[in-house]
């Protein structure tokens, strides 16, 4: 059967007045959800004691909604994402299922049946194997490319910690270790793929980030290959298939898409690629750059006067995104348990901090700078760089401008802040480091234990606000602060016009498709094969409101904020997910 995309439509722009009609639901997005869902079993649900099962059942249901309402098993893929949002969505989902299949056993509403819960949305991932549109990837950015092997790494791991079966004729792997090789060679080829955006001819190095166009050497695409290769080194198998291409000898280099026959597991080609990733990035002159938020990663550099013979990466640019200061610290932890040096790890706290800081939150005093309930006409929380209140926040989100991309940003910046901080997570020295002194090893797992425990209070006030952005589906909204309204006696809440940022959120090139020459730009073919060819129109940006209005956090209500813009949609889903599961990893630890 050939599935029909309901389309998007979300009618008419946000003008951003208090007497603004909401555009409707987007039908397309909920038609799958099935019933609305009992309002006990969600909306208003307070986060118990934490740490809690509660939290381990919210992050469940999140990702079962996410499935319910935007999986479609006949295609093998979420069909309203776009080629790298669906990448970031397998590893949502994977990185879910390690969670579950870890701590089920405690937390799980499914005793007796974990198999057919891991099973069943491990099928999901196989089928997203074959859903995953590789050819159109594969002309993609190097960061689109690296969201891929970022993904099965993803689910390797999940396949390694599954435990094995034991059956009369002795003990047998787990059943879904049958994918390992096909997965692997899949990173692989996207890893090799991504190797060829490392150009040392600008910047003195640094991943180049589109092929396409004038160069540009940005955080994440930089950021993406430290921690692809770190995962590489790490967990990747090793793959010695070089189909769907034939390996073609060093006399045809350009009909190569793979470097090598042979790609074993352990590679010093990946510790290399991840530590001279690194050490460009730090010296690039990215972070620390003088202005409002410079203890974090602008986005990239330009390169000026190319023509004059410049080489140097000499124009940043300073928009501030979640996702730059979040992917790089699962490559930090990765560097870390490669090599023990503690300055991975002191620099991923930095990076931390400095993002809770930005949001409006206290560590010291572990509350949010303000005091929300005293906030009547007039008074908005301010924006601290990152957020207001100590909630993560996109610079889009309050004028819901945002685009498909940036609603999955603030997820990814969880999903590895969760990584980073997962329990134990600097145990696993993967021996790979020769005689460890086990002693420093365990004073260094302490203080990071200690150092994560303190984002936990951070991590719940965030948990709160998404929470309560949950519709009657389950489907949660993009722009997490207005949660925070239904906890407190404000009703309504004014956001005066000097509140909306200037509409920066928007300065993203995907607003013209993507890239098809260094001159013009194309519409992204971002359905599946037989949308292929169709004026598919990707859904743009609105217009940021331009007088102050009232919100509402009442999920439904006319001034519910979640129905602007794009509405709730499967990337605002999987941000929520990278948060959850970050909030109960680091609430594990003891
Ligand atoms: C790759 O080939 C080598 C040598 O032929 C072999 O030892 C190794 O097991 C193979 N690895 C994989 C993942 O197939
Ligand atoms: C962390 O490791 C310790 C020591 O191996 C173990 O006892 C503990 O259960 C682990 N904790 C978690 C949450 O995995
Ligand atoms: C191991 O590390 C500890 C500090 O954590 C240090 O005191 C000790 O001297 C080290 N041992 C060796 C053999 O280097
Ligand atoms: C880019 O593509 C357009 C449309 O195909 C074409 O007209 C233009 O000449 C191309 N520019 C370059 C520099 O290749």
């Amino acid at each position: 059967m050939r599935i029909k995309l309901a389309a998007v439509a979300m009618a008419g722009a946000a003008t951003g007045t208090a007497a603004l009609k909401p555009p409707p639901i987007a039908m397309g997005l909920g038609g799958r959800c099935g019933s609305p869902k009992d309002s006990s079993s969600i909306t208003g649900k307070p986060l118990p004691t934490i740490p809690g099962t509660q939290s381990f059942l919210n992050l469940v249901e999140a990702m079962e909604d996410m499935q319910k309402c935007w999986f479609e098993h006949s295609a093998g893929t979420w069909p309203t994402g776009i080629d790298w949002t669906r990448a970031v969505m397998g590893a949502h989902l994977a990185a879910t299922l390690r969670v579950i299949s870890k701590d089920y056993t405690q937390h799980g509403p499914y005793d007796g049946n974990i198999d057919n819960v891991i099973g069943r949305y491990f099928g999901h991932l196989i089928s997203y194997y074959f859903g995953e549109d590789t050819f159109a990837l594969r002309g993609q950015a190097y960061d689109d490319i690296l969201w891929v092997a970022m993904g099965w790494l993803e689910t390797i791991q999940l396949i390694n910690e599954q435990p094995a079966v034991v059956t009369d004729q002795g003990v047998e792997e787990w059943y879904g270790a049958d994918w390992r090789p096909t997965f692997a060679h899949r990173a692989r080829i996207f890893w090799e793929l991504g190797e060829k955006g490392w150009d040392t001819t600008l910047c003195g190095g640094g991943m180049n980030w589109n092929p396409k166009l004038e160069p540009y050497k940005n955080a994440i695409t930089n950021e993406l290959w430290i921690s692809a290769s770190i995962g590489m080194y790490h967990h990747f198998p090793g793959d010695n298939d070089s189909s769907p291409w034939r390996f073609f000898d060093a006399k045809s280099p350009k009909q190569r898409v793979l470097s090598r026959q042979v790609l074993p597991p352990s590679d010093r080609v990946f510790l290399e690629s991840a530590e001279k990733g690194y050490k460009w990035l730090l010296e690039s002159g990215m972070r620390h750059w003088e202005g409002m938020r410079k203890d974090l990663f602008a986005d990239g550099f330009h390169i000026g006067g190319r023509k004059e013979g410049n080489t140097k990466c000499n124009l940043l640019d300073p928009m501030v995104y979640t996702y730059n200061q979040g992917v790089i610290l699962s490559g930090l932890l990765g560097l870390y348990t490669a090599t023990g040096k503690e300055e991975y790890l002191d620099e991923g706290h930095g990076l931390i901090r400095a993002v809770i800081r930005a949001t409006g939150w206290d560590i010291e005093a572990q509350k949010p700078i303000g005091d929300i309930s005293k906030h009547g006409p007039g008074r908005f929380p301010p924006w601290k760089g990152l957020g207001r209140y100590g909630i993560l926040e996109e610079e889009c989100d309050l004028p819901r401008t945002c685009n498909q991309d940036s609603e999955a940003f603030k997820g990814i910046l969880m999903h590895h802040l969760g990584t980073f901080c997962a329990p134990n997570s600097t145990l696993d020295l993967s021996g790979k480091i020769e005689n460890p002194n086990q002693t420093e090893y365990d004073r260094l797992h302490g203080k990071h234990q200690v150092n994560c425990k303190l984002y936990l209070p951070w991590l719940e006030h965030n948990c709160k606000a998404v929470l309560n952005t949950r519709d009657k589906y389950g489907r949660f909204g993009g722009w997490w602060f207005p949660g925070l309204l239904k906890d407190t006696n404000v009703r309504l809440l004014y956001v005066p016009p000097e509140a909306i940022p200037p509409n920066r959120g928007v300065d993203d090139y995907r607003n013209n498709g993507v890239p098809r020459n260094s001159t013009m730009w194309q519409l992204e073919e971002n359905v599946h094969t037989e949308e292929r060819g169709k004026n598919h129109k990707r859904e743009n940006t609105w217009p940021a409101p331009t007088e102050g209005f009232y919100i509402s956090g009442e999920a439904g209500a006319p001034e519910d904020p979640s129905l602007w813009g794009r509405g709730r949609t499967l990337e605002t889903q999987g941000s929520a997910i990278g948060l959850l599961r970050a909030h109960w990893l680091v609430s594990q630890i003891p």
